[in-house]
């Protein structure tokens, strides 16, 4: 398995840009499945997520054509309805092909995803909106399998604001029968993308990114041609390199409008971050202040960003609380940042981060793909080297990782596998 290599302690400098969002994407690769097309998707991130759900609607019987971040796609002849464990289980965003194949098809058969490393992470609320809708759900060999004549509208609660819930079932109602209201609906930036690219494909869709989303079914939808939105956990990631390593970077193509939570979370630590057209800058703190954060839904402070953060907060002066509300088996990475000399001691869900005046490099083992970029931001504020392992987790979710951090001036290189 390939490892990377980082010489850290050196001041991180210069400009990138955040790539498309893959957690857009995603959601927006599995929308074409709703009509023939054809489809075209630009700003699609080079991620192993997204080749993936290339594979994915291949294996439906989809017509792919993907280059330079553009993918071209067409559904007018779907061989199949299921979505196999063996893709499930690497990316358990491939649920979300479970509405669109219902509400065009009638029917669809997804592995259930399992437990990951972050959670047990169930589909109940995706599976009790469709049969709130009409869909006839069974469970068979680690199945779903979902049926229906033709969805109907309905008035659907969510017990908690999920994302890939409001997703699923944001698509299954552009063709339902009659109007479906969400209630307790997610509001991520990345539902308001889904809804703008239904829209383009003929969807009445009205309220995303408020708790209540409506949409008023169609007979059919037409094909779409939709840029992605800017990866706002990407972008998040090199700021807090630039605040972690006392230096100044710039990215472009950032929404800051995504990333308040962050932004003001960064500026409470001591940093100065300046919002301009062109991209957010970070300009680290001579000293960085302890910070407390909790992990809440859009618009609070995001989950994917809370490892990256404590990242941060291991170098502080003083001592940080961040609690995680999202996920109940979040702080994989706690175990690693420790063995690089952090002080970090956990209870229940909230962990207690006494700041240390420096990281040593040590060989550490990626658990999750955002734990993983919290060690490489670890390993760039650390002394002399660090050795992180297990990398195909990076490779689902950043984009030339190693490229990008070298164009700031990180010493960091991927080691293949055999080398
Ligand atoms: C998405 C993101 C992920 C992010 C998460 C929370 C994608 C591809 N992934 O994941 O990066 O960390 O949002 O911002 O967009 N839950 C239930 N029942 C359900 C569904 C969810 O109890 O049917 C719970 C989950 O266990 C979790 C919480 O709801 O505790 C939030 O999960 P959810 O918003 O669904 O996360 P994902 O869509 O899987």
């Amino acid at each position: 398995m390939d490892k990377i290599i980082i010489h850290g302690g050196r001041r991180l400098q210069g400009t990138v840009s955040a790539s498309g969002a893959k957690n857009a994407a995603l959601p927006l690769i599995f929308a074409t499945l709703l009509a023939p097309g054809p489809h075209r998707l630009r700003n699609l991130p080079r991620l192993r997520d997204i080749h993936t759900a290339e594979r994915l609607l291949t294996g439906l019987g989809a017509q792919v054509h993907s280059e330079n971040g553009t993918l071209e796609v067409t559904t007018d002849s779907l061989s199949g309805q299921e979505a196999p464990y063996d893709l499930v289980r690497t990316m358990r965003a491939s649920v979300l092909v479970l509405g669109p194949l219902l509400a065009r098809c009638g029917h669809a058969r997804v592995s259930l995803p399992g437990g990951c490393a972050i959670g047990a992470r169930p589909i109940n609320l995706h599976l009790k909106g469709l049969e709130a809708m009409g869909a006839r759900i069974t469970l068979d060999h680690g199945y779903v399998e979902a049926r229906t004549e033709r969805l109907r509208g309905a008035r659907i609660h969510l017990d908690t604001p999920t994302v890939g819930g409001t997703e699923n079932l944001m698509m299954a109602a552009t063709l339902a029968e009659g109007t479906t209201i969400i209630e307790n609906a997610a509001r991520e930036p990345e539902i308001c993308d889904l809804a703008a690219a239904l829209g383009t494909m003929g969807a009445r869709i009205e309220g995303a990114g408020s708790d209540t989303v409506t949409i008023e079914g169609v007979a059919q939808l037409g094909g779409m041609d939709y840029q992605v939105m800017p990866d706002r956990i990407e972008a998040g990631t090199y700021l807090i390199a630039a605040a972690l390593t006392g230096g100044c970077v710039r990215v472009t193509n950032a929404r800051a409008g995504h990333m308040e939570a962050l932004l003001s979370k960064l500026e409470e630590a001591g940093t100065e971050c300046v919002v301009a057209e062109t991209g957010i800058q970070v300009t680290g703190p001579g000293k960085i202040l302890p910070v407390d954060i909790k992990t809440q839904p859009y618009p609070g402070f995001p989950t994917d960003m809370q490892a990256q953060f404590m990242t941060l907060m291991t170098l502080c002066s003083g001592s940080s609380m961040i609690t995680e509300t999202v996920f109940e088996n979040r702080f994989m990475h706690v175990c690693e940042l420790q063995r690089m000399g952090a002080e970090i001691s956990i209870e229940g869900h909230t962990a207690t981060i006494k700041g240390v005046p420096g990281l040593l490099g040590a060989p550490v083992m990626a658990t999750d793909l955002r734990a993983s970029a919290c060690l490489v931001l670890a390993g760039l504020a650390a002394e002399n080297s660090t050795e992180i392992s297990r990398v195909y987790h990076l490779d689902r979710g950043y984009e030339a990782l190693e490229e990008k951090f070298r164009s700031l001036g990180a010493d960091i290189r991927r080691v293949p596998a055999g080398s």
